[in-house]
């Protein structure tokens, strides 16, 4: 349930105004209402999930103005004119992206709830790098938090949709995590 809902009426509620997915849409809501809220509940965009609630797990990512945010701890009057992408509009066309296929065919796809921020997080380090090396895998990935399977098909996922060539010796080593949480 949202946290800050019920504040006033909607039509005394300021009208904010963003383009998501490539459509522009406005809301009446409390303006500190979190990005997050506003999505799943106002947008009916539910592929965004909640993690944690405090900006640590990157469950809730999306990208705001080109930049990878965590919608948790964004609130809704910083969106105002905002182009905003959610895992909702990375396939086009009716063609997944190849960062959701690779995921697919390769085990990426693990929970519901970590998997929409993970393939924001790799959307926006494919978007700067589109032939990031699997360290910079790691580190584009680095504020997705996996707390049950692990991150090795992650990282291997996101290696495939670039076409990554694995250097390091042995396949596992190299796409362990460092500094992830397990
Ligand atoms: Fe937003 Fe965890 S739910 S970072
Ligand atoms: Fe989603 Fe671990 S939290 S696979």
């Amino acid at each position: 349930m949202s946290r800050t809902a019920n504040a006033a009426p909607q039509r005394l509620l300021p009208a904010i105004r963003f383009t998501i997915n490539g459509k522009h849409r406005e809301v009446r809501v409390p303006p500190m209402k979190r990005l997050l809220d506003v999505l799943r509940e106002d947008l009916h965009l539910t592929g965004t999930k909640e993690g944690c609630g405090e900006g640590e797990c990157g469950s809730c990512s999306v990208r705001m103005n080109g930049e990878l945010v965590n919608s948790c701890l964004v609130p809704a009057l910083q969106a105002e004119g905002a182009e905003i992408l959610t895992v909702e509009g990375l396939a086009s066309d009716g063609e997944l992206h190849p960062l959701q296929q690779a995921f697919l065919k390769h085990g990426g796809a693990q929970c519901g709830i970590c998997t929409p921020g993970m393939l924001m997080a790799a959307a926006q380090l494919l978007e700067q790098n589109p032939h990031p090396d699997l360290a910079q895998i790691r580190e584009g990935l680095g504020g997705n938090l996996c707390r049950c399977t692990g991150f090795i098909r992650i990282f291997e996922s996101v290696a495939a949709a670039t076409n990554v060539q694995k250097t390091a010796p042995s396949a596992d080593s190299a796409l362990e995590p460092t500094h992830h949480a397990r």
